[in-house]
């Protein structure tokens, strides 16, 4: 305890120094700071999905926000010089897939910058969902959200894009995938992990 106490000390000497206070992440430039700081936010991933020259193609995203319920709608911020973004403008059209720890590769195909994001080996076949189902659905997912934009808004980089959701598959309970520390993270229960402790 006493030895934890002196090395903060030591620690905010040393911020002293540099006139930073222990409140205050040392990160260089304001980007770097706010991307240090969304480095500790941990959340969920998914997969907006779109088409692309005719084919399923998806993109990871894990800025996705439940917006409403009355009428059901949600957002998801997408940079506006990706694919996804212009396949988004020119359809109104998109797929949310909420992604489970069984879809790390999924997750993994989709964030990989300037490559080919085509995903017709992960999409659930026409004939098992729904027929009013429009965009992509991908295998394994938690749940996925056929939605159709409402709006879009631009800030800076990215697109703000707000959606109304038109149907909603949730075919299995599992297992989120977690992003958080510049890593893929596996949720654990707090009881579980007790439980676990114990045997
Ligand atoms: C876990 C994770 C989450 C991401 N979340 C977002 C996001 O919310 N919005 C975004 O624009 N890009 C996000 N990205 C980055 C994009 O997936 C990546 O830049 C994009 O797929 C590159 O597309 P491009 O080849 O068309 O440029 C994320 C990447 C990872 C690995």
């Amino acid at each position: 305890m006493v030895d934890r106490e002196a090395r903060s000390a030591r620690r905010s000497e040393r911020r002293d120094d540099v006139g930073l206070t222990s409140w205050e992440l040392d990160g260089g430039s304001d980007a770097d700071v706010f991307r240090a700081a969304m480095r500790r936010m941990v959340g969920g991933v998914t997969v907006i999905a779109t088409r692309h020259a005719g084919r399923p193609w998806g993109m990871t995203v894990s800025a996705f926000t439940p917006v409403c319920m009355d009428p059901p709608t949600l957002l998801v911020c997408v940079n506006s010089r990706t694919v996804t973004a212009s396949d988004i403008s020119r359809d109104g059209r998109f797929a949310v897939n909420l992604l489970s720890e069984a879809q790390l590769h999924v997750s993994q195909l989709c964030s990989a910058a300037g490559s080919d994001k085509y995903v017709d080996d992960h999409v659930v076949p026409a004939a098992l969902i729904p027929s009013r189902v429009a965009m992509p659905i991908l295998r394994d997912s938690i749940v996925s959200f056929d939605c159709r934009v409402a709006e879009v808004r631009v800030v800076g980089s990215h697109n703000i894009v707000i959606a109304t959701i038109e149907s909603i598959l949730a075919p299995t309970a599992r297992g989120p995938l977690l992003y958080g520390e510049g890593k893929y993270l596996r949720g654990v229960g707090i009881d579980d992990l007790a439980a676990l402790e114990r045997v």
